[in-house]
């Protein structure tokens, strides 16, 4: 009988070699130590043996079911170890690949029309040597209307239609004139210039010219002795540089309580090549870019003393630019999220 225990666990080792499955485990288990397995046989049939003989054998028969236990539970692992490292190696996935070496069609992407235009003039600008400045879009009646000598009560205030908050102390800034008085308390000591892009916001009707949420690129020089000959001089200069090309410009007298003189220079249309249509409201011209002299007052807001210094800002309508630019006759297809209509843009 002691030879029946050996043949069975030299099977069973045999057998064992080959499981690769939790299912095969399972018939082997049961095939040696289960209730009609091999094992079990072999100690029914102890009953004809004696009982000196059974002691010996019965031990012996269960060391043999320890052993075959613990090596079953060996193999029991390294299946399931196996199994694992199947199922990791099926659903892999290489982050690091690029989009284009997925399945998943990723379709390539540009900047946004307004953001080339803002990088490029930001280019110009630094050329000239101006620096560029950030400021908040949650603005203070302040900077928005006090500093720009727009006081409480002056009807310059209902020119543009404010989103103002709860507080009526906070707002969203209609213009980024603002940076005149943050840009001049940050810089304190003449000559310097900056200019400062960003959105601006508006509570109005918009139609293809106007929108409720719009980009403005404010520019202010301040030095010694500026005429204006030198801003209309400024002015040329940056519109040929922004589009390579001879423009057709026309300036006239525009109020703004924050200059004086002030201007409006207009651009002709270059949708309609000045013949009228519905982005110029059929005049042949666009409104571009406004300017003037810095008010005295301004100057005094932002600590600079106007006995001594003067100068000119500018408040570029950004977004019209573009449309110039690109010739896009409505603005609102700028904010319209049509990937489509960006997607023409991404190799500019
Ligand atoms: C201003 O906002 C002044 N702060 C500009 C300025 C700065 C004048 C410095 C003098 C000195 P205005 O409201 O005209 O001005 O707006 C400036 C430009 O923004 C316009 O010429 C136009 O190009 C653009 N703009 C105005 N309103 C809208 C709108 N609703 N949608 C799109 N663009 C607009």
């Amino acid at each position: 009988m002691i030879n029946e225990l050996k043949n069975l666990e030299d099977s069973f080792e045999t057998l064992l070699k080959e499981i690769n499955t939790e299912a095969e485990l399972a018939d082997l288990k049961a095939r040696f130590l289960g209730k009609k397995g091999e094992l079990s046989a072999i100690l029914k049939s102890l009953g004809q043996a004696t009982p000196e003989e059974r002691k010996t054998l019965g031990q012996a028969a269960n060391e043999l079911k320890g052993r075959l236990t613990a090596k079953l539970a060996e193999a029991g692992a390294a299946v399931e170890r196996a199994t694992i490292d199947a199922r990791l190696a099926a659903d892999w996935t290489d982050i690091t690949l690029t989009s284009s070496q997925t399945a998943r069609s990723v379709k390539e992407s540009g900047l946004h029309p307004v953001s080339i235009v803002q990088r490029e003039l930001e280019d110009i600008f630094l050329s000239m040597g101006f620096d560029i400045l950030d400021g908040p879009h949650i603005e203070n009646d302040f900077y928005n209307f006090t500093a720009l000598n727009i006081p409480e009560t002056h009807p310059a205030r209902d020119m543009q239609d404010t989103f103002w908050f709860k507080d009526m102390k906070h707002l969203l800034r209609t213009h980024t004139s603002t940076i005149q008085i943050r840009g001049m308390e940050e810089k304190k000591h003449p000559p310097f210039k900056f200019v400062a892009p960003g959105k601006v916001f508006r509570s109005e009707a918009t139609d293809a010219s106007h929108e409720a949420v719009f980009h403005q690129m404010e520019g202010m020089l301040i030095g010694k002795n500026i005429t204006v000959a030198h801003l209309i001089y400024f002015e040329k200069t940056l519109l040929s540089e922004i589009f390579k090309r001879d423009v057709e410009i026309r300036l006239r007298p525009g109020f703004f309580p924050f200059v004086e003189p002030g201007f409006e220079l207009d651009i002709q249309c270059l949708i309609c090549g000045g013949k009228g249509c519905k982005v110029c409201k059929q005049t042949g011209w666009v409104e571009l870019l406004p300017c003037g002299m810095t008010h005295p007052n301004v100057l005094r807001h932002g600590g600079i003393d106007p006995e001594e210094y003067n100068g000119f800002a500018f408040g570029l309508g950004l977004d019209r630019l573009v449309m110039m630019r690109f010739a896009i006759n409505d603005i609102r297809l700028l904010h319209s999220g049509n990937l489509d209509f960006s997607r023409q843009f991404a190799t500019c």
